[in-house]
């Protein structure tokens, strides 16, 4: 790595292990790119969902992955994207593109395109990213790979808290049973499952507070020399 290359921190673990929270404030902290990839596999799902397309047709995703044109672009301190020129804002939250983001995030040529995106936005500069394969298959060469969990009872807590106030109230019981189904769906899929990346400092968040784990990543990059 020389002074002018790009720095790629690598952010990986399962939903709700408070990936976004931390990589957003390691990036501001850094003054690097935040990038979030489950919002690029959120995206073309909404593009289906869009087109009436069964996430699980591999020749019809395949066809409109060749159709569609997806832009990177630099907004507020992160990368991220429009699809033929439209930005799907928070309809990639909902419950049509939550419901299928599984299925086209298994598909192996939505992932062969998503990486090579991914892998294009080192262009912008120094990145935070974060994800389920970042280490392992996007950029597997980074000296700097965490990989962050939480204990589900706390993840689901958390994802609770959060549905609590986008939707009104939810049932805690019911959001656990649904994260160790996504767990288990992520981690078991064919291609590219949720896996802790080679050479990754394992990071459990439970109790820690958010500028502890960023804490953690911060004192790595100084003592590598990255940061004064
Ligand atoms: O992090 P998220 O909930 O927005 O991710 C949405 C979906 O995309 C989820 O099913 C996991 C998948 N995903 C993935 O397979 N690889 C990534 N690098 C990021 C997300």
């Amino acid at each position: 790595m020389n002074s002018t290359s790009p720095v790629i921190i690598a952010v990986d673990g399962p939903s709700a292990s408070g990936k976004s929270t931390v990589s957003r404030r390691a990036a501001k902290t850094l003054g690097f790119l935040y990038v979030d990839s489950g919002a690029m596999y959120r995206g073309i799902t909404w593009k289906c969902v869009k087109e009436g397309i069964d996430p699980r047709d591999t020749q019809a995703v395949t066809n409109l992955l060749i159709r569609i044109k997806m832009e990177l672009l630099v907004k507020d301190g992160a990368v991220t994207y429009l699809i033929d020129g439209e930005d799907p804002g928070q309809e990639i939250r909902g419950q049509a593109v939550r419901e299928s983001v599984a299925d086209i995030a298994a598909q192996q040529p939505v992932r062969v395109y998503i990486v090579s995106k991914l892998r294009d936005m080192a262009t912008f500069g120094s990145l935070v990213m974060e994800g389920r394969d970042i280490g392992s298959v996007v950029f597997p060469d980074t000296p700097f790979k965490y990989y962050l969990d939480a204990d589900p009872e706390e993840r689901a807590r958390r994802r609770a808290a959060e549905l609590q106030a986008t939707e009104g109230a939810t049932d805690q019981a019911a959001v656990l049973s649904s994260l160790r189904k996504r767990d288990q769906k992520d981690s078991s899929r064919a291609t590219a499952p949720l896996q802790i990346a080679l050479g990754a400092h394992i990071i459990n968040s439970t109790g820690m507070s958010i500028d502890q784990v960023v804490d953690v990543i911060i004192t790595d990059l100084r003592a590598a020399g990255v940061i004064p």
